[in-house]
């Protein structure tokens, strides 16, 4: 074998790596399931770096889809937890309470440092869902240093089953389904 194929074959398996590798590390919703309706309990897992050993996430955000009301962020220590809120328009009426506005973005502003991983959880009313339904709770994750931040917020075109760079975390809603 030319060693100018080897360094080639070298540098290809580093790419594969490369590609591969951060599948690990996205963030991503859990359970990725849910009933048609009802208050349910998500954990959004952050285990992606940020890119170097010394320097971690300042914060992770995240968007509320259409369709959840009753939002309450998760007291994470060490974490600030803020948030920001739209109007609902016109009102939406579920039960006994009428709902006229719900939380846009959850923020938790904090520090993880690269080589770890933490859980952020959102307490929510989700009102009746259709069958089969993917709802998609965006996320976007800074970093301290100056390093980069990374959008969780790609959503695959329909019957694209393509691995995405970055996937927007999903949750897909199923009648009659028990966590
Ligand atoms: C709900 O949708 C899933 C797939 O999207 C399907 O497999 C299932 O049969 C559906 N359930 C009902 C009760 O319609
Ligand atoms: C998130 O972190 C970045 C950089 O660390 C900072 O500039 C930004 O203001 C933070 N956002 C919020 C909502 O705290």
């Amino acid at each position: 074998m030319a060693p100018t194929t080897r360094v080639c074959m070298a540098l290809a398996a580093l790419l594969v790596a490369a590609l591969v590798a951060p599948a690990a590390g996205h963030v991503t919703i859990n359970p990725k399931k849910a009933p048609t309706e009802g208050y349910l309990v998500f954990k959004m897992r952050l285990p992606h770096d940020c890119g170097d050993a010394t320097v971690g996430t300042s914060n992770l955000t995240v968007t509320l889809p259409e369709g959840v009301v009753a939002v309450k962020q998760e007291q994470v220590a060490g974490w600030k937890a803020i948030h920001s809120m739209r109007a609902i328009d016109p009102p939406i009426v579920s039960g006994s309470s009428t709902y006229t506005e719900t939380m846009d973005t959850a923020t938790w502003v904090g520090f993880l440092p690269d080589g770890m991983y933490r859980e952020f959880g959102l307490s929510v009313k989700l009102l009746p869902q259709k069958n089969g339904t993917v709802m998609y709770f965006k996320a976007s994750q800074d970093c301290h240093g100056g390093f980069p931040p990374r959008n969780w917020d790609m959503i695959p075109a329909p019957g694209d089953n393509s691995r995405l760079k970055s996937p927007a975390p999903a949750v897909t809603i199923i009648e009659g389904y028990e966590d």
